[in-house]
């Protein structure tokens, strides 16, 4: 990837754009050459020789500019880590590194558009990992390893009554139908039992079963600096897309950030409950951000906005969304940067001007490791479109009055996935999904009563 790391643009040098975004047209296997999205591209892209949109490097360092021969070997590399049996074209992304602070300086203003219109053409955008982060992720990729590697009866131990947090072994998970192959830990906000919304019994509101120590500091490590790291991206966003400070952010406080740790097998070594070759299947994730770090291996495929595919994830599960379809891009991995695509209510604030990045995972020859930071609403957050900025759109027909209540869009995500969970059966043993309508849980930084049943 190195000769790839080419292009610096702009006077913003290495805060905005530190490589080339580039599609593969590199034969491999299966590579599918679709035809365009039909979306109306941003500044600074443009048709490249294979007939694709493609984005173009605004300004050229010239001490730097790999060679053409560079170029189609570093492609080929990346393209050679997908996974069997998929027809996707590669993704080569650019990196954008993230100021230490975000302060609205012009060259914020410019990252934020940059990042923006990334999103809206590739629908992900690549961040340089800092030297902490590498540190971090590497300390929780080995915890994860850890555990993964641990009896299957003591991982299976890892569950928790009240909230979603803990162990899901491969083939528990159902996407539109199908067992998912992925094996999870995942993180949920860790809340003991005296803790006031547990003991009022909010849906999804618990402990988390961390299995050991080993495990639970290099993950909490990692993910509260990748709190950190969505609150920049998304004080960014607003910039990019012209909106007033806070019109994001004011959602996060306290936000329901949650991880999953993911292990996938190799192909060949499944336990047959799920479809040949595919790890998760087709989705779009439910809430702001998904940040998100691989190791070497690759199985990671998404698709970009287009004009021609509408989905509403919070109305009508997105779920299998083209899941056989031509045009899907992989992403291959890359050393030291984190991914970043967008969630449903990102779609829903900005009335389809961002939209939620549909993604699925393909299982590749070896086991793979991931881990998958949500940087999400409050629980009690109801998100409403916001009517300024976005390209001067105003309220889609999908969008309501009454706003969707990101609680209840989490719970229905969770109680689909996991319908055998003993989380699930309690939730509606106990009448819990009804307390989602309360006000209490409505109103941002309301904290219930405690109840002593
Ligand atoms: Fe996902």
């Amino acid at each position: 990837m190195s000769c790839l790391a080419t292009r610096s643009v702009l006077p913003l040098g290495r805060r905005l754009i530190t490589s080339r975004a580039r599609l593969s047209t590199a034969a491999l296997g299966s590579l599918d050459i679709g035809s365009g999205n039909g979306m109306s591209m941003p500044p600074g892209f443009n048709i490249d020789v294979a007939g694709q949109p493609n984005k173009q490097p605004r300004i050229q360092s010239s001490s730097k500019i790999a060679t053409v021969a560079d170029k189609i070997h570093a492609r080929d590399d990346l393209g050679k880590t997908m996974p069997p049996s998929f027809k996707a074209q590669v993704a080569h992304l650019d990196t954008f590194e993230l100021p230490e602070k975000i302060t609205g300086s012009a060259s914020d203003r410019a990252l934020g558009k940059a990042i923006i219109d990334t999103w809206r053409y590739e629908g992900i955008i690549q961040i340089a990992q800092s030297d902490l982060q590498k540190k971090l992720w590497n300390d929780a990729k080995a915890a994860s390893k850890r555990f993964f590697r641990k009896p299957a009866a003591e991982k299976a131990a890892c569950v928790d009554s009240q909230s979603y947090a803990g162990y899901i072994a491969s083939g528990e998970e159902v996407t539109d139908g199908i067992a998912d192959y992925s094996e999870i830990f995942t993180i949920t906000k860790d809340l003991d039992l005296e803790e006031p919304r547990v003991r009022a019994k909010w849906p999804c509101h618990g402990p988390c079963p961390w299995p050991d120590v080993e495990m639970k500091e290099p993950m909490m490590r990692y993910v509260d600096n990748l709190g950190l790291e969505g609150e920049k991206i998304l004080q960014l966003a607003e910039f990019g897309l012209g909106v007033a400070p806070g019109t994001l952010t004011q959602y996060t406080r306290d936000g329901w950030h949650h991880t999953r740790v993911l292990r996938f097998p190799p192909r060949n070594a499944t336990n047959g409950k799920g479809k040949e070759g595919r790890g998760i299947g087709s989705h779009t994730d439910y809430g702001l951000l998904v940040i998100a770090a691989q190791d070497d291996v690759g199985g990671l495929f998404i698709r970009r906005p287009r004009d021609d595919e509408k989905f509403a994830n919070w109305q009508k599960s997105a779920a299998g969304h083209k899941e056989d379809a031509d045009g899907w891009f992989y992403i291959p991995p890359v050393e030291g940067v984190h991914t970043v695509i967008l969630g449903d209510m990102m779609q829903y604030l900005t009335n389809n001007y961002l939209t939620a990045t549909p993604h699925k995972v393909g299982l590749n020859t070896r086991e793979r490791f991931v881990i998958a930071y949500f940087h999400e609403p409050s629980f009690q957050a109801v998100i409403k479109p916001i009517n300024e900025g976005c390209g001067g759109m105003r309220t889609a027909p999908e969008q309501t009055e009454e706003g969707v209540h990101y609680g209840t869009h989490f719970t229905n995500m969770f109680m689909r996935n996991y319908p055998d969970r003993i989380t699930t059966k309690r939730l509606l043993a106990e009448n819990r999904y009804a307390k989602l309508s309360k006000p209490e849980l409505r109103t941002m930084d309301v904290m219930p009563a405690p109840q002593l049943d």
